[in-house]
């Protein structure tokens, strides 16, 4: 039997999880609010939330799971990328249980982890596949050969889709984070707006020329879909637009937004050949991402596989769930493994 205990803490939540051979007997997660006010995550305020969260939340974990310390195999954490503050926070504290324990030390990729939450389930995806992962900070096709081969097939050379979604809404007024509030009003209206597809070469993506069309467009209170820099709107004319049409714009952004990922994900497929297929992070929570995904993989007769809501956003059974993997393969770390911002696996 292998036990791994994890920390969880990139950005603005503070998640701890215990997984027993495959299984997740815990999944403890502190979500940060202290950062709505501000229209994103301020990354001071959020290593200051990981400090006050993180021991209550580790008890709730080991409570949750019936399990004690000193019974674990293996301490798992977040050790890249993220907000550096906030890694500190999860890597300090799980190198002192290692220590105190004398247990061993696994550092995890967080991009790693999002892919193989596709494990967490009982109906998985067999190797090799292919994942769209889609959070906050990252777009990317990852085709895993193994829970320790992976490789990124293709990502973002900007924005994140996450954050096409997050800007949007802030254009809109709407409050961080604002993908699920685009995703709700999405639901009641129509794509009437057509934005434009960018043309990125192979299975890289782009979300920044999306988000100046956007920009634009709400500047020009929607009076042409021209996406040039012709201010002809007054501010309460672009403000009566986006009221009275809050819906059909959210419909239109998220079905570019969407149609772009998709896109990719089909080219992905026929250049691999690989037909099993995945999505997550936070974005694969998106309705309109989840039905159109589920929808062209019958279509194209691929299997594709969804994690459950509370693993497509940040957690820390994702990190324990990629450390079982890591330590079956002898994936070890020691003590002077440092958290980094940025890191390639
Ligand atoms: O994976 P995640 O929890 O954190 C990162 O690692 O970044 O992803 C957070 C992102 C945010 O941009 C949030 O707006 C987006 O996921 N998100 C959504 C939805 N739920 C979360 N975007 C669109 N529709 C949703 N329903
Ligand atoms: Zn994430």
């Amino acid at each position: 039997m292998i036990t791994i205990f994890a920390i969880e803490s990139s950005c603005d939540e503070t998640a701890a999880a215990i997984c027993q051979d495959g299984k997740i007997l815990s999944n403890v997660i502190a979500t940060q609010k202290i950062h709505e006010q501000y229209g994103g995550v301020v990354p001071e305020l959020a290593s200051r939330a990981h400090l006050q969260n993180i021991v209550p939340v580790v008890e709730a974990a080991f409570k949750q799971a019936g399990c004690k310390p000193q019974e674990v195999d293996a301490i798992a954490f977040t050790e890249a990328p993220g907000l550096i503050g906030a890694l500190l926070v999860g890597s300090t504290f799980a190198k002192s249980m290692a220590l105190a324990l004398n247990k061993p030390i696994i550092g995890v990729h967080h991009m790693q982890a999002h892919v193989l939450a596709n494990l967490i389930p009982e109906d998985r995806p067999t190797f090799p596949f292919l994942c769209l992962t889609v959070s906050g900070g990252h777009t990317q096709i990852v085709q895993c050969d193994s829970p320790t081969q992976l490789k990124v097939l293709g990502e973002t050379i900007d924005d994140a889709a996450g954050e096409a979604f997050d800007k949007t809404a802030k254009m809109l007024g709407l409050p961080y984070p604002g993908g699920p509030l685009i995703d709700k009003y999405a639901q009641l209206g129509q794509p009437i707006y057509t934005f434009p597809e960018p043309r990125i070469a192979g299975l890289n993506f782009s979300f920044s020329g999306l988000k100046t069309s956007i920009l634009y467009f709400l500047q020009n209170a929607g009076s042409s879909n021209v996406f040039k820099e012709s201010f002809t709107a007054t501010a309460e004319e672009r403000k009566a637009f986006i009221a009275g049409n809050l819906e059909n714009i959210c419909a239109s952004v998220q079905h570019r937004i969407v149609s772009i990922l998709l896109n990719k994900l089909q080219l992905a497929v026929a250049q691999t050949g690989i037909n099993s297929v995945c999505l997550a992070g936070g974005v694969s929570a998106n309705s309109g991402l989840r039905a159109a995904f589920t929808a062209l993989g019958k279509a194209k007769q691929w299997q594709t596989f969804i994690p459950a809501f509370e693993f497509c956003t940040d957690n820390a059974a994702m990190i324990a769930m990629t450390g079982y993997h890591k330590f079956k393969a002898g994936l070890i770390d020691d003590l002077s493994i440092t958290p980094m911002a940025r890191a390639n696996w």
